[in-house]
């Protein structure tokens, strides 16, 4: 850890360093210190709108369900049988009336008690109320489901901020949600937040189409505790482009450390949501919402604009995690002008990543 020095100014700083995007330990240490103590965003409220509707997913290796109870709470599990550890749930998302382990058909109610198990006669020093399935916080902020494995210090609200005073301002809640388009990088997840943070840096070498419409000396960072935004204003000219027709009004690109995005500019958003894999591979979920007056023909052209600026990133943060694996490269210098979101990013992974340092383990 001692090879990043998160106390300079950004003048003088440096990256960290490239063995922290190559390093098993460090992908250990992420998933506990990162993954497990930070609020994680895990899916939609739309996933869970009826009585017994669930959805699944892994945040730091660990297996989460998340399911709507009879009484419509929300509540969070892992997902993970009391009795030989099978995966209860699986699949993505669906609905049921129980919870039924298709091991040996223990089953759960909806509010996670053990009710049903079979076979059980002569058993001793076994109660089905200390068997229930694992709790986990579950938090909601608009439509957006998260969950936090550790003890959170702070309520999402407060973690989010000032993002969330924005999305009211900026009436987020009015989009409707569209559809969803899932990417698998050979990259490792830091890399795309990177990328994502360099404060408008690569947009005229990576994105021309991009570049066209963004008036890049309008361009802003501005960072907070545990997020950033950069905006600029979006001022295209050729009305021919699918670029101009489709990125209007101000542009903002928010950050939620550690792995969480969401773009919006006029009556069009969409959220990433970067899942690390492997040390060399992530995995980033796009979710795309659009204003309900929108008409489809626009909401196809917005999208195909993401895709083809994915297409850039994808390609470049692949190429830089073979630039890092280089015995030439260690770290690299920030620009000031643009690339403070960055730097901070790396101030809070270096922070997290070392909080447990001179305890025992
Ligand atoms: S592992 Fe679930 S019932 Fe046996
Ligand atoms: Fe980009």
């Amino acid at each position: 850890m001692s090879q990043f020095n998160p106390n300079l100014p950004l003048s003088q700083a440096s990256t960290i360093p490239a063995t922290w995007y190559l390093s098993p330990e460090i992908a250990e240490r992420e998933r506990r210190l990162i993954f497990s103590q930070t609020w994680q965003f895990v899916g939609r409220l739309e996933q869970l709108e009826q009585k017994g509707s669930f959805l699944t997913a892994e945040i730091a290796n660990e297996p989460i369900l998340i399911v709507r109870g009879n009484d419509g709470e929300l509540r969070g599990f892992y997902n993970v049988c009391r009795h030989r550890a099978a995966l209860l749930m699986t699949g993505e998302c669906g609905t049921v009336d129980k919870l039924r382990c298709r091991y040996h058909g223990w089953t759960y109610d909806l509010a996670g008690k053990l009710r049903g198990v079979p076979e059980w006669d002569g058993v001793e020093n076994f109660t089905r109320e200390e068997n229930g399935l694992v709790p986990i916080t579950v938090a909601v902020w608009n439509r957006f489901i998260w969950v936090h494995l550790g003890q959170p210090t702070q309520t999402l609200e407060e973690f989010l901020s000032p993002l969330v005073e924005w999305a009211k301002q900026n009436d987020l809640g009015s989009l409707v949600w569209h559809s969803r388009k899932i990417y698998d990088l050979k990259c490792n997840w830091k890399l795309y937040c990177d990328n994502y943070l360099d404060g408008g840096y690569h947009v005229h070498t990576i994105h021309p189409g991009l570049a066209s419409v963004i008036d890049y000396s309008k361009y802003k960072t501005n960072i907070f505790e545990y997020a950033s935004v950069q905006t600029t204003p979006l001022e295209g000219t050729d009305s021919q482009s699918n670029v101009s027709k489709t990125r209007k009004g101000q542009a903002s690109y928010w950050f939620v450390y550690p792995n969480f995005m969401l773009n919006h500019s006029q009556g069009v958003m969409d959220t990433n949501w970067v899942l690390p894999i492997d040390t060399d591979r992530c995995r980033v979920i796009f979710d795309f919402y659009f204003d309900a007056q929108i008409p489809p023909e626009f909401c196809q052209e917005s999208i195909a604009v993401a895709e083809q600026v994915q297409a850039e990133d994808i390609q470049i943060c692949e190429d830089v995690q073979k630039g890092l694996r280089s015995r030439s490269y260690s770290t690299g210098r920030f620009s000031v002008k643009r690339e403070i979101a960055g730097y901070h990013f790396h101030r809070l992974l270096a922070h997290h990543l070392d909080w447990e340092s001179g305890s025992a383990n």
